[in-house]
């Protein structure tokens, strides 16, 4: 049985490190190839059996929000027009069985306190969290990493974070959790600190934007002060609630492109490009080219 039916993708951070795309809509409406990153997120946690879809949005939401609802006059026209394929791209969007929610988060307070924001929705079942920048491409036949780690959570009963091996001079972009050996591609988490400097990481294991939650993390974070930067930390309210309860790192299969950054997002760019079945023949090419230093045919 799937025990994950809600899940939680918080879009209401500044995007600062893609400015000006992100002036006037959030980063995760940012397309890889042809679909927006939240929309790709989205179907990652529908696979997942995931029925109920969270959105702590803050300002610019609309894109968000227009995304995901029924566009009459768009469908109206490609109908008139007999482009039955394109009216089935945008049908399709959101299956018929899954429900969107919307929460605003007042001011960017952190990601912790974007979580806490879902509490009134998400009550105190276990949930999953995505951030959306981080996008996850798994090869042909392999489960999709949201499906993966609620394949852990059915088993074990427990909070289930993904994880990456970084470089150490980069542990300052991530929380890094400490632990102990538990199982084939999993470990049990025994510390996780926020963004720590490389010469005091005491790993170079990094938690990714993928998560299952305890229902139980609310009352840590409601009982948080503010930690690194000034917000409140989701990596702190796992801190505390590992105190109380076990909580497992996951070495994903499948790769993971930071599209927060502009390096990561032109990463996934053409990895996608490359595979997609309209583009794939002819970016191949045109990348060649480039390689070539011949210029783009
Ligand atoms: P980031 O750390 O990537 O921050 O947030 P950011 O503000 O979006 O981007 P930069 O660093 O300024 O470029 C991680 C995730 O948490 C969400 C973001 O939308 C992103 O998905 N978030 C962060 C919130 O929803 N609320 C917050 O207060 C902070």
């Amino acid at each position: 049985m799937n025990h994950i039916r809600k899940a939680v993708f918080p879009v209401a951070g500044l995007g600062s490190r893609f400015l000006p795309a992100t002036k006037a809509q959030p980063k995760e409406m940012l397309p890889i190839v042809d679909k927006p990153l939240i929309q790709y997120a989205v179907e990652e946690a529908v696979a997942a059996g995931v029925t109920e879809l969270i959105f702590i949005t803050g300002r610019n939401k609309r894109a968000i929000e227009d995304h995901f609802d029924k566009a009459y006059e768009l469908e109206s026209e490609l109908e008139a027009a007999g482009k039955k394929a394109l009216l089935e791209v945008v049908r399709g969007v959101i299956p018929k069985h899954v429900s969107c929610i919307y929460i605003r988060q007042s001011a960017p307070l952190g990601l912790g306190h974007a979580v806490l924001c879902a509490r009134p929705v998400v009550g105190d079942e276990p949930f999953a969290v995505l951030l959306a920048d981080d996008f996850m491409d798994t090869a042909p036949g392999q489960k999709p990493v949201l499906a993966q780690m609620v394949d852990v959570y059915n088993y074990e009963r427990c909070s289930v974070l993904a994880v990456q091996d970084v470089p150490r001079e980069h542990t300052r972009q991530y929380g890094i959790v400490s632990v102990t050996p538990y199982r084939e591609g999993l470990e049990t988490v025994s510390g996780i600190v926020e963004k720590p400097q490389p010469d005091v990481a005491p790993s170079t294991l990094a938690v990714v934007g993928r998560y299952v939650l305890s229902g139980a993390i609310f009352d840590y974070l409601e009982n948080l002060g503010t930690g690194a930067g000034g917000e409140i930390q989701l990596t702190d309210g796992i801190a505390a609630m590992m105190k109380d309860e076990r909580v497992l790192a996951y070495h994903y299969a499948g790769q993971r492109y930071d599209c927060g950054s502009k390096l990561g997002y032109l990463k996934a760019t053409a990895a996608i490009g490359l595979k997609h079945p309209e583009t794939a023949e002819g970016f191949r090419v045109c990348l060649a080219g480039l390689l070539d230093g011949l210029g783009a045919p």
